[in-house]
């Protein structure tokens, strides 16, 4: 399976940890790439991506490489430290990068192959909330499986943590990597992104188009009867 993961900041913490230790356990080639480390910029704003596409982003020299090893990828894991109750800045930033992705725009069809995880790991609070500012996107993106994992490591670093939260570590990534593996090549798309696609379906076909979604979703036949989710 190829794995990609996509590291909230630039150290190799709690966070890491586990991000590291599930994506062992679920087995196959391993791709890294650290925030701010491996891409820094924030969204200029400029809707260039809205109106043309991401390729032609300001940032999109120094996007690439991460572009390319999230497509390339059969399981995505991206993680962050709880920051005031919410991901890092720089993961935000980064995934600011992809609202032309979000299901509402032009999702890609590829993400119906996919399955992805969003991990958190706090001192004691916020871990669904962090979980969840990069889960939302993952679902957005069309992602077929989307998992959350989120640890009150009750430490600030890796060799701090109790043993009874290791453990409980050790438990749900052994759980979790199991039933990844057991849904690896399947295909689909997860129930919040269809029922996005149905409600932008249906603006589509009662309002007046927006260019150039409009165009994307009518080439690809999604105004008819095909789906992204079976057109890969
Ligand atoms: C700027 C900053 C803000 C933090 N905010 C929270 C927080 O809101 N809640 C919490 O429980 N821990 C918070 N922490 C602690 C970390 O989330 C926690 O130690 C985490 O496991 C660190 O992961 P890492 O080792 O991957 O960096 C914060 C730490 C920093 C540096």
């Amino acid at each position: 399976m190829k794995i990609t993961i996509i590291h909230g900041q630039s150290h190799e913490g709690s966070t890491c940890m586990v991000a590291r230790e599930l994506a062992d356990k679920v087995g196959g080639e391993i791709r890294e790439f650290f925030l701010p480390r491996d891409f820094s910029m924030p969204c200029l704003g400029c809707y260039t991506c809205f109106k043309t596409d991401l390729t032609h982003c300001p940032h999109y020299k120094e996007l690439k490489p991460l572009v390319e090893a999230i497509l390339e990828a059969d399981l995505l894991i991206l993680e962050s430290p709880v920051y005031v109750y919410h991901a890092t800045g720089q993961m935000m930033s980064f995934l600011d990068h992809f609202g032309t992705w979000w299901v509402v725009h032009r999702p890609l069809a590829e993400m119906s192959r996919k399955q992805a995880v969003a991990i958190s790991t706090a001192a004691g609070g916020g871990m669904k909330s962090t979980a969840r500012d990069m889960a939302d996107s993952l679902e957005m993106w069309g992602i077929r499986k989307v998992y959350r994992l989120g640890f009150g490591v009750q430490a600030l670093k890796p060799d701090e943590i109790p043993q009874r939260i290791l453990k409980s570590i050790h438990r749900k990534t052994d759980r979790l990597a199991k039933r990844i593996r057991a849904n690896d090549g399947k295909r689909g798309c997860n129930g919040r992104a269809k029922t996005w696609f149905t409600l932008m379906r249906f603006a589509h076909k009662h309002f007046p188009p927006m260019e150039p979604d409009y165009s994307y979703w009518e080439k690809r036949g999604w105004h008819g009867g095909n789906r992204p989710w079976r057109s890969v």
